[in-house]
């Protein structure tokens, strides 16, 4: 088969990047898709069962920091296109470890952005490297506000200030060397396949195990949520249609507090698991803050609304239904991503 275009996409067997590569596979039977992915805790293949035998997909097992595994594979395929994904992605961790940050998120970065432009020997044509970053690179907001594509960066945990480094990077690479970019911040996602760290499918299996509901401070932090289908949808339309060199902010218009969010969740569990109302509600313990804590993100994503015409199709409470459906019907999903590694990572941060 002749494919018209060879893409990479990073970190495709974690959570946005296996919606991402299961929408590229599906949609695009003229891309051969190949997902490189180093296979951490939070990268699982059960996540792409469905796309796994499709003839235009392939999966690579690697380290974007390994750069001779980097540079040969280049080599190898010249790729058209890099969707980046592959990273550090829980502001928990990186407190805990930081270094392991800047090592995947810093230099993996850098090593993909060295291969690109070396084996692209000066011509560009048809090529682009889309950089996938997330808001919390703006910092923090007070009550009100909106972050824009103008926001000054202002990273305040470990993991935001990695990945700001590394958008950076990505634009430095597009003024210096012109290499074509596109970068997205998007706001907090949730859906299926999330790794349970993360607030949403954390607080879902520990009510499924009737475990405690661990809340950071008061819960009065701020997020926007936005579906990760939605999320991939947008991916999809800025690698076609977004402009060269440009930042896009990608958000769900869903600020929610984090202790609101957590009592409509526990309201949806009760139903759905038949528990009698406020069974779940009993579970919530307020727990030492986090350091460094954002109090709220929200974004501005009027930009992508206007230039492309994307917008969240999937309101916050069907969106919370069907991830919750997800996770209830993939029991064993969730036995495999949280026995073993998962038990020691609980006990440090919650005990
Ligand atoms: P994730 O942690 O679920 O997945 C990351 C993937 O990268 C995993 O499959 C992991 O195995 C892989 N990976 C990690 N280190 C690697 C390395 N050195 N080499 C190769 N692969 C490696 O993350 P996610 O939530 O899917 O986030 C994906 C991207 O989107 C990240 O860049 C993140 O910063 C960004 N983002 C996430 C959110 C969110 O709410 N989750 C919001 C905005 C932006
Ligand atoms: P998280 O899902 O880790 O995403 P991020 O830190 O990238 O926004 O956390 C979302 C919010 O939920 C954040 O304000 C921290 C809070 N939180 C808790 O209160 N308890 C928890 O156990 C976790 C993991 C998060």
């Amino acid at each position: 088969m002749n494919y018209n275009k060879k893409v990479l996409i990073t970190g495709g067997a974690g959570f946005i990047g296996s919606h991402v590569v299961r929408l590229f596979v599906n949609k695009y039977s003229n891309y051969q898709i190949f997902n490189l992915d180093a296979l951490t805790y939070a990268g699982n293949l059960e996540n792409l069962k469905d796309v796994e035998n499709a003839s235009n997909y392939s999966f690579i097992k690697g380290d974007i920091t390994d750069e001779a595994f980097i540079e040969a594979l280049f080599e190898e395929h010249n790729f058209d296109s890099v969707i980046h994904l592959a990273a550090e992605s829980h502001v928990d961790r990186s407190i805990k470890d930081p270094l392991a940050f800047v090592k995947t998120n810093v230099i993996g970065t850098m090593v993909l952005l060295n291969a690109f432009k070396s084996h692209s020997g000066g011509n560009y044509d048809g090529k682009l490297f889309y950089h996938i970053s997330t808001d919390e690179v703006y910092g923090t907001l007070g009550d009100t506000g909106l972050f824009t594509e103008h926001t000054p960066y202002d990273p305040n945990s470990p993991y935001s200030a990695s990945k700001a480094s590394s958008d950076h990077f990505v634009r430095a690479y597009g003024e210096t060397y012109n290499l074509p970019y596109v970068i997205t911040n998007c706001s907090n996602n949730y859906g299926q396949n999330q790794f349970p760290e993360k607030l949403i499918p954390l607080f879902i299996n520990n009510i499924i195990n009737n475990k405690a509901l661990p809340v950071y401070g008061d819960g009065n932090y701020t997020r926007d949520w936005l579906y990760v289908k939605d999320h991939a949808i947008a991916i999809d339309l800025v690698f076609h249609k977004g402009k060269q060199g440009e930042t896009y902010n990608i958000g769900g218009f869903n600020e929610w507090k984090n202790i609101d969010l957590v009592k409509l969740l526990c309201q949806q569990m009760d139903v759905k698991l038949g528990r009698s109302e406020g069974t779940s509600e009993q579970l919530i313990t307020f727990v030492k803050d986090r350091p460094g804590h954002d109090l709220r993100y929200a974004i501005d994503a009027s930009k992508i609304k206007t230039e492309l015409g994307w917008e969240p199709s999937v309101t916050f409470e069907e969106g919370l239904k069907k991830t919750i459906d997800w996770y209830l019907d993939n029991g064993t999903w969730l036995d495999h991503v949280t026995s073993g590694q998962y038990q020691s990572y609980y006990q440090k941060q919650y005990n």
